[in-house]
Order: structure tokens, then sequence, then C-alpha cells
């Protein structure tokens, strides 16, 4: 059975009277999710850096590049698999980082619905580091999926260390590390309603289950959640430099993925500092109004990278954008809002049902457009839309 599929699946049920429980298209998804999620995660989830211009912008993007359909090819059978880091997956979607996606999910799990979500789909989870339930329970939700761990390295080295190691003991498959957000970017949304969902102890669970952030407190988190709180304030964010990569590279023999690089003498350097794959994104433009959308960068980072993997999200709305990131070079795509968007609305179904819906608007273009296989996207499969 191919992604595309799902159609059918749709059509028949649709024969008995059944529609699609959840949206197949993003904005009704949007729209839902929005109804269905306490107005202060939903500005979290949903809102970005300044004006949200360059949250908009990575989504318009798209809009300037237009597959061009190639005829008598007969993609009858389509292969979505990829190759990452000695490891075949399935397809090339993988599930961002998203901190708070624990509370995204009516019952306030949503790490473990995320990881349950992964094991059903086989798209993997990158697990953040600011989750509601430890990262050794999120892995325990895997099954089969590998899963990789992001991390916001803190400012404490040994800390540093014992996420990695826990990370690694877990098993997770890989460690992303962001670098984009050891500061807050400028959120008009949030600063408006003065919500920060950590600073009120939300998804602090891997410090405060770790012991070398136990062992800095005088009182535990539970008699003294204030203090933990600030602990972790204190400790958060670490303005790395590229002194650091060397540092961050022996914390682990896992896969190392830097996540935010736009700018191709960043992928050289990081290259050259022995990073095992690029991660091009600019956090959903969440971080920094004003920048670039991610796409118009990727083609660039990907000529920089030189055959190391890269990474992409910011954006990703739809199975064509899936389709178009590919085709300018990414090796693999990461839904970012949308998936949240599914689980606040029916949890690990939510979650699949987003997933099954991009995968199988993609399979079903590479079928419409005759590109059978992922190596078949390329940059001649595209060319920019004049208006
Ligand atoms: C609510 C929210 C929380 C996020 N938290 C993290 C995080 O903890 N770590 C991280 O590296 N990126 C985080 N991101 C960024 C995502 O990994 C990804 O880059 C972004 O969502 C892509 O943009 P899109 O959602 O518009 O497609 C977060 C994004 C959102 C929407």
């Amino acid at each position: 059975m191919g992604f595309g599929d799902f159609q059918n699946e749709i059509y028949f049920q649709g024969l008995r009277g059944v529609v699609p429980e959840y949206p197949v298209a993003f904005a009704e998804l949007e729209q839902r999710a929005q109804a269905a999620m306490p107005p202060s995660i939903w500005s979290y989830v949903a809102g970005g850096a300044g004006d949200e211009r360059t949250q908009r912008a990575n989504v318009a993007a798209f809009d300037h590049w237009g597959l061009i359909p190639r005829m008598f090819v007969g993609a009858k059978e389509r292969d979505l698999s990829v190759d990452l880091f000695g490891m075949t997956l399935p397809t090339p979607l993988f599930m961002a980082p998203v901190g708070v996606i624990g509370l995204c999910a009516q019952d306030g799990h949503g790490d473990l619905a995320t990881a349950r979500a992964a094991a059903r789909s086989g798209v993997p989870m990158v697990a953040s580091t600011l989750t509601v339930d430890p990262l050794e329970d999120v892995a325990a939700e895997f099954g089969d999926t590998p899963g990789f761990f992001q991390l916001y390295t803190p400012t404490d080295r040994d800390l540093a260390a014992s996420l990695v190691h826990r990370a690694e003991q877990a098993g997770y498959r890989g460690i992303v590390v962001t670098l984009d957000t050891w500061i807050t970017g400028w959120r008009p949304r949030d600063l408006s309603t003065g919500n920060f969902p950590q600073l009120r102890g939300h998804c602090l669970a891997n410090y405060f289950t770790d012991p070398v952030f136990l062992s800095g407190l005088q009182r535990s988190p539970e008699e003294d959640p204030m203090s933990a709180v600030l602990r972790w304030v204190q400790l958060f964010g670490n303005p790395l430099r590229w002194e650091d990569l060397a540092w961050l590279r022996s914390l682990t023999d896992l896969p190392l993925i830097v996540k935010g690089i736009c700018h191709p003498d960043d992928v050289r350097r990081a290259r050259d500092g022995g990073v095992d794959g690029i991660y091009c994104s600019n956090h959903g433009g969440r971080q920094a109004n004003g920048g670039l959308p991610a796409l118009d960068v990727l083609p660039e980072v990907v000529a920089a990278a030189d055959g190391l993997p890269v990474l992409f999200d910011s954006g990703i709305r739809s199975g064509a954008d899936v389709v178009k990131a590919l085709a300018l070079g990414a090796t693999a795509v990461g839904v970012g809002r949308p998936y949240a968007y599914g689980l606040a609305l029916g949890g690990v179904d939510g979650i699949v049902h987003v997933l099954r819906t991009l995968l199988a608007e993609a399979d079903l273009i590479m079928a419409v457009d005759g590109y059978p296989a992922l190596k078949d996207l390329t940059r001649e499969c595209l060319r920019s839309v004049h208006r």
C-alpha cells in the first residue's frame, strides 16, 4: 500500500456516509485547533516573532516554486524511503521538536502522544528538551521508530553532558543541538498576555529529573517550585560560540545535528567541526523577525553541505511543500505546527492523520508528476513562478 492510498480509504468510507474525523486541509486544521486549545497555548504555538512577517514568508515562499509534471513515466510505485545516519526511514518526514507539545494534548501528555504517533506512523519524533514527561518516558513509546533528542545546551556543561548521556541511554538515535534559541525572540502575542509557559514551571521535566540539575538545588522542585524554575532560568540558554563545537562533538558518538543553520559559511564551519547533519530552519519565524524564508536559503545550505544530510523545516503545510523542499535538496523534512494542531484535535490519532495527509499528498504528486522516487526530485523539477 502506498501513502496515496489514504485517499481511497477516505472515498470508500464516504460511500458509507462517513467523512474524515479530522480536517484534510491545513486552513481548517488550524481553525479547529484554535477552537480546541486554551488561548495561552494557542498564542504560544501559533505565534511568532515580531509582526510574524518571517513566519508568513516561510509559508509563502513555497508559492514561488512550481513543479513541472513529466509524462510517460508510469510512476505506479513510489519510493519515499530515505537513508539517514545509517538508518532507512520509510518516509522523508520527521516531527520537528516542539517544546510545549506536551501541553497541546487534551490530557497534558502530548510528548507521549507524539512518541506513540511516531511508533504508529514510522515518522520519527525529535523530542525537545522542554517536555512534560522525561525523555526516558518519551523514548519508551517510540516502538520501532527511531527518535532524536533535541538539546537546548545549558550553561552548565555537566548538565549538558548529563542530558546527552541520558538520551543515549534511553535509545535516542541522534542529538539535535538547537543554536538559535539561547535567548527568546521578541514575541508580541505572548508578551501582550505575559505568557511564557516554562516560567510557570511547565515542560521542565528533563531538568527536574536530572541528577546534575537537582544537585544544584537546596530543596526539591516539589518542595520549592519557584527556586527550581529560577535555577532553570539561570541555566537554560548558552550563547554557544564556534570554540564550543569541539566540546559538543565530544559529548556523544551519536549523530550530531546542528539546528538553525541558514548561512553557507556556517554550514562549512559546522561540517569542518565534525557534525553529521545540518538542520536548516529559522525556527518557524518564532525567534527573529525580518529574516528570509528558510526555504530561500535551503539551496545554498545544501550546496555548502556538500553531501552531508540537510534536514529542513519552517513553513511546511502540505504534501506539495514537502515535495518542493526535497526537490530543493533537503534530505528530510520537518513538520512543526501542523502536528501540534493534529494533537490538539485528536491526540495520537490526530497527529497520525496529519502525517498521513501530508504523505498522501506528497505521494500522489510524485505519481501524477512522474517522479517515482526521492532521488528523482531535483532542482530540475522546479521552475520559479512568474506573477
Ligand atoms: C510551539 C513551538 C515550540 C517549539 N519548540 C522548539 C524546541 O523546543 N526546540 C526546537 O529546536 N525548536 C522548537 N520549535 C521550532 C520547531 O522545531 C520548528 O523549527 C518550527 O516549528 C518550524 O516552523 P513551522 O511550525 O512554521 O513549520 C518550536 C516551534 C513551535 C511552534
